[in-house]
């Protein structure tokens, strides 16, 4: 079997990872791709949104399967534009991807599905909103209603806070037409976590659940970033706790989904806020999170491949997906001054050593010249280990973590740092 897989970050390098360890697999293409992919596929000069230029590529090489990591091309279109054409593609549609498209929406769909949220208003005039935080009551959270590459959520201390996200949003508009409409949101307290889920529309799988650190600095302080690290699985997550999510989120959502003409297949991520009384959804993707799935597809016994084709032939075989009973832990490693300023080209050394040691590197922002790997990005690698206990998964990915060298390297040194500290006793 021949797969493409598109996008080019640490997330599609651990599906091609993943996927390469799958039996039936003879071929795996990226577009566009990245270095690291470049060892395990051949990487093709396509942009993740040239719909027609990836189904021309799928259809000429006889791609039986392709897989989407980013959620742009899942909202313009792609499943719609492959199916259209017969190829097998894994994804929800473009209907589906409303779920992550717009907050709006996906706001107004919980509160008709009873799924469990932070209340809300939703604002198409500036002066409306304007209005309404004067008189609110804070913390708040401002947000764009469409994609904004995670940066439309804006917490609000003050109405001077909120004055200046409305501003940026909706009359700067920094994020385009994602901020023609507003969701402003009460502010949850609690602790974050990802149960992302495998779906074909009818039956709903999780995932082991799992935690970003989205904070550029220890101790999740300083400003947000794509994601600095990750682990899984969480210990915040009891079955008790699993088995509420399951039937007042996960069931709901995907019925509700189906009952509105939009019947999801593929990856769901759920963003939960858990507090000592209650879960409640953060926010919907409609894709693998990233740097969640570098700990997750790690821990994942079964065949990725397999469980691909199931969903996007419509039946998902539950008793199929198997996961190890180890932990994963993935640390970014950075150039310095991320996500602000960084300086890139820089060469990398010891890769080898990491795979060597029994770790898992995948590259993000990397390019392959004349044999060196050298950095091109802010977010440059991810280093993932596992261990019999999230201790000991931390203690070997940062043993792996010194072992590559590039000038201004930058990383968290307390990815994990929840579980360890036992704050996860919900
Ligand atoms: P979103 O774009 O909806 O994923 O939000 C981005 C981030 O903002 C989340 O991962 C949370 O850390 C934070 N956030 C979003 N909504 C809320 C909320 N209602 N209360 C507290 N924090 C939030
Ligand atoms: N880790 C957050 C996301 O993938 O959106």
């Amino acid at each position: 079997m021949k797969v493409l897989v598109v996008g080019k970050g640490g997330r599609e390098h651990a599906i091609c990872w993943k996927l390469s360890q799958s039996r039936g697999i003879k071929k795996i293409y990226a577009a566009p791709g990245n270095a690291g992919i470049s060892y395990i596929g051949e990487c093709v000069d396509i942009q993740v949104d040239d719909l027609k230029g990836l189904a021309d590529f799928a259809q000429k090489n006889k791609v039986d399967l392709t897989v989407v990591g980013p959620e742009m091309p899942l909202t313009i279109g792609i499943v719609d534009e492959f199916e259209s054409r017969g190829l097998k593609i894994f994804g929800p549609s473009k209907e589906a991807s409303l779920i992550e498209g717009s907050k709006a929406f996906a706001k107004e769909f919980m509160k008709k599905y009873h799924i469990p949220t932070a209340s809300f208003k939703i604002f198409s005039k500036h002066f409306d909103v304007l209005d309404f935080v004067k008189s609110a009551g804070y913390p708040l959270v401002i947000k764009a209603d469409g994609l904004a590459a995670g940066k439309g959520a804006v917490v609000c201390n003050d109405v001077d806070e909120a004055c200046r996200a409305v501003e940026k949003i909706m009359v700067q508009k920094v994020f385009g037409a994602a901020g023609m409409k507003l969701v402003v949101e009460e502010y949850l307290e609690g602790e974050e976590v990802t149960v992302m889920a495998f779906t074909d529309g009818k039956n709903i799988v999780p995932m082991v659940s799992s935690q970003d650190h989205k904070r550029i600095y220890n101790g999740d302080r300083g400003p947000n970033t794509g994601g600095m690290g990750a682990y899984a699985p969480t210990n915040v997550i009891s079955s008790m706790i699993m088995k509420t999510i399951y039937e007042e989120i996960l069931e709901p959502t995907i019925r509700g989904l189906a009952a509105e003409d939009r019947t999801y297949k593929g990856v769901l991520y759920f963003g939960l806020m858990l507090s000592k009384k209650d879960v409640k959804v953060l926010e919907y993707n409609c894709r693998f999170g990233d740097p969640e799935t570098q700990v997750v597809l790690p821990l994942l016994e079964s065949d990725l491949a397999e469980i691909f084709i199931n969903i996007t032939e419509g039946y998902l075989n539950i008793d199929k997906i198997k996961w190890t009973d180890k932990y994963a832990v993935s640390v970014v490693l950075a150039s310095k001054g991320y996500p602000g300023k960084y300086e890139t080209n820089k060469v990398i050394k010891g890769l080898e050593k990491v795979t060597e040691n029994g770790g898992i590197v995948f590259h993000a922002g990397t390019r392959r010249d004349d044999g060196k790997i050298i950095s091109n990005g802010g977010r440059v690698l991810n280093v993932t280990a596992l261990g019999g206990s999230i201790k000991e998964a931390i203690k070997n990915v940062y043993e792996l973590v010194d072992m590559i060298e590039f000038e201004n390297k930058y990383f968290r040194h307390d990815i994990g740092w929840r579980a360890q500290k036992g704050v996860n006793d919900y």
